[in-house]
This record gives C-alpha cells, structure tokens and sequence, in this order.
C-alpha cells in the first residue's frame, strides 16, 4: 500500500495553564488518503482545532507522530491551508488581490490563476470588489480562493461555514463539493453539525471530548451529490447521530459536566 497523504500516529497532546494541565487529545491515529474529504465532528471543547493547529504546524508541542507525504510537520506553510471560521481577508485589497496577497497579479501565470480559482468559487464580477462589499458567504469563498492558489496538499478549514445562516451554509457547502470534485484538494473539514459532515464527508471521524478521542470513524459510501431529505441520507444521520449520542452519554458518565 502506498504511503496515505497525512499519518497521524499515537498524537496526544496537553496543555499546561498556570497550575493545571488539559489534555486536549489523546492517542488520535489516523489516516488520510489522497483526495479524501474528511469531516471530523465532536461537541465544543473536544479538541477539533487543536488538532487542525497541529496538523497545520502552527503547534508543535505534542506527543506522537504527524506526517505529510512521509516527511514530519516542520511548521506552517503553503502546503497546508488553513480556512478559520472568519475569512480573515485584508479590507483595503479588493477580492482578486485578496486572493493573490503576496503574489503579483502582474505575473501572467498568476493572474491566469486568479480569474480561474475566481469563477471556481463563483465570484465572477467581484474580481474588483472590496470586502465590505461581500456577504460573508462571498467573503469565506474569497479565502478558500486565496488558500487554493498556493496549491496545498490538504486544505484544513475549522467550522468555516459556523457565523453563515442556515440557507448560506447549505450554498457553501455545495460550492464546497464543487471545488472538492473539480480541483481533487484533499480536505479536513472541522464541524458540531452533523448535517454538515454527512454530507461533505467521505469519510466521517467522530472525536468523543475530554480529552478528545476517536470515538468511531466510518466511511461514506452514499454517492455525491447528497441529498439531505433522502431516505439514504437520514440513514447515515441517524447512524452518526447514534455513535454520537453514545459519546455524549459516555462523556457525561466520566466527565459529569455537560457540553
Ligand atoms: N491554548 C490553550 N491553552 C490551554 N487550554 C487550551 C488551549 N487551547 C485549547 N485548550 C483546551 O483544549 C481543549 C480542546 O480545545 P479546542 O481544540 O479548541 O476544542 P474544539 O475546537 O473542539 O472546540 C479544551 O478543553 C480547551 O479549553
Ligand atoms: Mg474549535
């Protein structure tokens, strides 16, 4: 078998405050295949973005091993991009140069890229827009564009569609797909809904919190596009809700506080 994109290997992590430790994580092992589309979903507080953060090398205080293409996480770079649950963009650069930033919409290959990624996150006409001219859905495209540029080998988006409402989200996430089928990126999607990671997902990963665990993965098999009122969809809920529903009792047993 060849070597899977991301090996996550017995990762457990701790923090340490003033005069007590957290253990955010414990022995997560994972692994994560070429052009798969992960949704990981757990109750807040169960260590989703902790894990992101040192996927995406912005932590490297842990314990166990975290590989990229075989190579050991060395610290951020491009090759990993980072989606946040606000777009983050700068507001005196319009969309198109948001999405070059530090790149130079002068150089041809670039520019070529932009118009593309632009009509792939389907923003055509907001090239010269600024950010306060965007609805938040648009706004959120804009940074996927921007991530999606420096060509990542993953992209790690961390609640990305959670400020959107409810119609926006849904939007999002079949433009999501979109980019998914059409530019093959692999993806790490961090979510609380279950809605949202059953429908992205091929495969879905269920942290259980305190400290954070796998508590059940499962792969997907029902075919994209998904439909959320199909009798095959409300299967698969019901059965994510199920695990998850497990895991909140279990958490409730050890932990006996709520989420
Ligand atoms: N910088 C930090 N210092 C101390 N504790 C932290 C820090 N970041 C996260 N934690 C703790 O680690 C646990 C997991 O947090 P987090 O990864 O943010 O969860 P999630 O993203 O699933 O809501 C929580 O108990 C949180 O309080
Ligand atoms: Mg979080």
């Amino acid at each position: 078998m060849s070597t899977p994109l991301l090996e996550i290997r017995e990762l457990t992590k701790r923090f340490q405050t003033d005069n007590k430790q957290v253990q955010a994580l414990h022995n997560i092992s994972l692994n994560v295949e070429k052009g798969a589309f992960i949704t990981v979903i757990g109750p807040s507080g169960c260590g989703k973005s902790t894990l992101l953060r040192i996927i995406a090398g912005l932590d490297a205080a842990y314990e166990g091993s975290v590989r990229l293409e075989g190579e050991a996480i060395a610290g951020p770079g491009i090759e990993k991009g980072f989606i946040f649950q606000e777009p983050r963009l700068f507001p005196w650069l319009t969309v198109e140069k948001n999405i070059a930033a530090d790149l130079s919409l002068r150089n041809p290959g670039v520019r070529q890229r932009v118009d593309e990624l632009i009509q792939l996150v389907k923003l055509d006409g907001f090239a010269k827009a600024y950010p306060r001219e965007l609805s938040g859905g648009m706004a959120q495209r804009v940074a996927i564009a921007r991530a999606l540029l420096r060509k990542p080998k993953v992209l790690l988006l961390d609640e990305p569609f959670g400020a959107l409402d409810a119609f926006t989200r849904a939007h999002m996430q079949e433009v999501l797909l979109d980019i998914w089928r059409q530019n093959g990126t692999t993806m790490i999607f961090v979510t609380h809904d279950i809605d949202e990671a059953v429908f992205l997902g091929s495969h879905i990963v269920i942290l259980k919190p305190r400290p954070g665990e796998i508590g059940a993965r499962m792969d997907v098999s029902l075919p994209y596009p998904r439909k959320k009122s199909s009798p095959a969809f409300q299967d698969l809920r019901y059965k994510v809700l199920s695990q998850f529903e497990r895991v909140e009792e279990l958490s409730w047993g050890e932990a006996g506080s709520g989420i």
